[in-house]
């Protein structure tokens, strides 16, 4: 039996905005059956997620090869639907991973990223649930490239609220143009953020995950509670706080030291919906047989 495994993702990192991920140890996992007349995915998520060929894992594996031999899929997810962890991205890479095992293609992570960008539109999460790690990652609609490194030892405390948010709804109150002046300070900030995390420097890492004017500044008015918990987690020493992708997941930066206390504090705040204490999973998509 072959089984798929692709974590969670954390897009943006604030200034790192369309491209810079991390991957999260929540995992969707695959397991291949039985080949049978039509699709059937064997889950316990719920009515909302097809178990036929609408799910977007067979719709990606089917968008590769479209007369791929039907089977029975087991999968489980820990990874929240529409809340900015990339359960979207994980089910593309392992729809895409599911063709390349049943169909032998023999696809190496470059080519399985130059096919995830083009369904997702953006590299900051596919990459990361491809390669693990911290990913700083480019794409210009025509090819994309990614470099992932180790991030610094820290937790990340994660606030996903109750109610779903929409990337389509996030994006659309984005301006289809930014200030030069917003534009440099925020892609500084970004380069700054890359090098701290090569050097380890989880503090200014952490700074500059606070300096975002590509799209916080728009979506703030959709997720209130990223102000509230940034405050608060500021006072209790996090290092950095953040929208994690689109939203309305928000996530605290802290040194793994001093986890516990300040999540202790953090859940002390008034807020529907429920935290996790999650690490950086150092590895991305990987196949156990
Ligand atoms: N970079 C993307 C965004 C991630 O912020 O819209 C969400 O999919």
């Amino acid at each position: 039996m072959t089984t798929i495994r692709v974590p969670a993702t954390s897009a943006n990192l604030g200034p790192g905005f369309d491209s810079i991920g991390l991957a999260l140890n929540l995992y969707l996992t695959i397991t291949i059956g039985e080949a049978r007349s039509d699709w059937f995915i064997d889950h316990e998520m719920g009515a909302d997620v097809p178990t036929d060929e609408h799910n977007l894992i067979i719709k990606t594996a089917l968008a590769l090869i479209p007369d791929l031999e039907p089977h029975r899929l087991v999968m489980r997810s820990e990874i929240p639907l529409a809340r900015g962890l990339g359960s979207s991205s994980s089910a593309i890479i392992a729809g895409i991973e599911l063709a390349n095992q049943l169909g032998n293609l023999d696809l190496t992570d470059y080519d399985l990223l130059q096919i995830a960008v083009k369904l997702e539109g953006h590299p900051d999460n596919v990459a990361p649930a491809i390669y693990g790690g911290f990913v700083t990652a480019t794409y210009d609609e025509v090819e994309a490239d990614a470099v992932s490194a180790p991030f610094p030892a820290a937790r990340a405390l994660t606030f996903i609220p109750d109610a779903e948010l929409l990337t389509s709804a996030s994006r659309a109150v984005l301006p289809a143009k930014l200030p030069l002046r917003a534009a440099v300070t925020t892609s500084s900030a970004a380069n700054v953020l890359v090098a701290a995390v090569l050097r380890g420097d989880l503090e200014l890492a952490g700074r500059m995950m606070e300096r975002d004017q590509f799209h916080e500044t728009y979506r703030g008015k959709l997720v209130p509670h990223l102000e509230q918990i940034r405050e608060r987690a500021r006072e209790c020493g996090a290092c950095g706080t953040y929208l994690s992708g689109a939203g309305p997941t928000v996530i605290s930066m802290v040194p793994t030291q001093n986890a516990a206390a300040i999540l202790d504090e953090l859940e002390t705040l008034p807020l529907k919906g429920r935290w996790l204490n999650l690490a950086i999973a150092p590895a991305g998509l990987a196949i156990e047989k």
